[in-house]
């Protein structure tokens, strides 16, 4: 096992790193999870056009929209874009069987979807627990799905105890995750406190964290420099430019902003390069 310091050489440092990243040609991953929004077809249709239009003409951002699982087949049917791509919210984790009202990996990935929201923290509070997210991650990397694995702590405070909370979360999530398939991972570092709220993170306090992240990775299988982050809770048009250039995150994971068409097209409008 191989540690290594709080800030290896191979971390950009802090406030190049949306910089570097983007001299790189990197792309902001923006992963819009609509959660159960909005009420009709007709106005998902309308949602997804406008988030669609709003990317027209720009460069620099990713999309992939997590719509309610009943419109993914109309979209990825329909919806051909190279910048948007499709997720699912969750997913079980057998390929089929008795399991009623769940939908699998193999069935998402035979609709054209590519990833898959796992261990949000409205699925674990509905009791999905950290083996049940560890079944679902290796069930989706073996459909060749890629995994948005959610880890985040449910409060703060001085002692930094939530530091453990997410390792543990991370390292549950990932177990027997060979080496080759980490990179395959995303992490969406969701603290549970900023979900729905009124106030992000603090950039500072979400790039103290992926170090964090990426640390653990590192002690735990010697790679994990190279992991994608993300993060979510709170998200909007002011705070995601200073999230992705100061917060060392590759992209967001959006709830609210990203099921609201003006607020969607305020978010890309403020983070895509013309
Ligand atoms: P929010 O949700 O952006 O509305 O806070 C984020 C999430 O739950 O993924």
């Amino acid at each position: 096992m191989r540690t290594v310091g709080l800030r290896p050489k191979t971390y950009l440092p802090l406030s190049e790193g949306w910089s570097r990243a983007t001299i790189r040609g990197m792309k902001a991953l923006i992963v819009c999870n609509w959660k159960m929004h909005p009420t009709s077809y007709k106005e998902a249709k309308l949602l997804l056009a406008a988030t669609k239009k709003s990317l027209q003409g720009k460069r620099g951002v990713s999309v992939v929209i997590a719509p309610p699982s009943l419109y993914l087949q109309p979209f990825t049917a329909t919806s051909k874009s190279a910048h948007v791509s499709f997720g699912a919210q969750n997913m079980h984790a057998e390929a089929q069987g008795a399991h009623t009202g769940e939908i699998s990996a193999p069935q998402l990935k035979d609709l054209k979807v590519q990833y898959v929201i796992i261990g949000h923290a409205e699925r674990r509070s509905q009791g999905e627990t950290n083996e049940d997210v560890r079944a679902k991650v290796h069930a989706a990397i073996a459909a060749n799905l890629t995994p948005i694995l959610c880890i985040g702590e449910r409060t703060r405070n001085a002692s930094g105890d939530y530091f453990t909370e997410v390792r543990e979360q991370l390292y549950h999530g990932l177990k027997d995750v060979s080496i080759p398939k980490l990179s395959k991972v995303v992490i969406a570092y969701e603290p549970i406190w900023a979900i729905g709220a009124s106030e992000a993170m603090t950039p500072q306090d979400m790039h103290e964290m992926s170090i964090y992240i990426r640390k653990s990775l590192v002690e735990k299988y010697g790679e994990g420099h190279a992991v994608t982050i993300l993060y979510g809770g709170s998200i909007d048009a002011e705070n995601a430019p200073a999230m992705l250039k100061e917060g060392d995150v590759k992209g967001l994971l959006v709830g609210r902003a990203s099921a609201d068409r003006d607020k969607v097209t305020a978010l890309i409008g403020a983070i895509a390069r013309a």
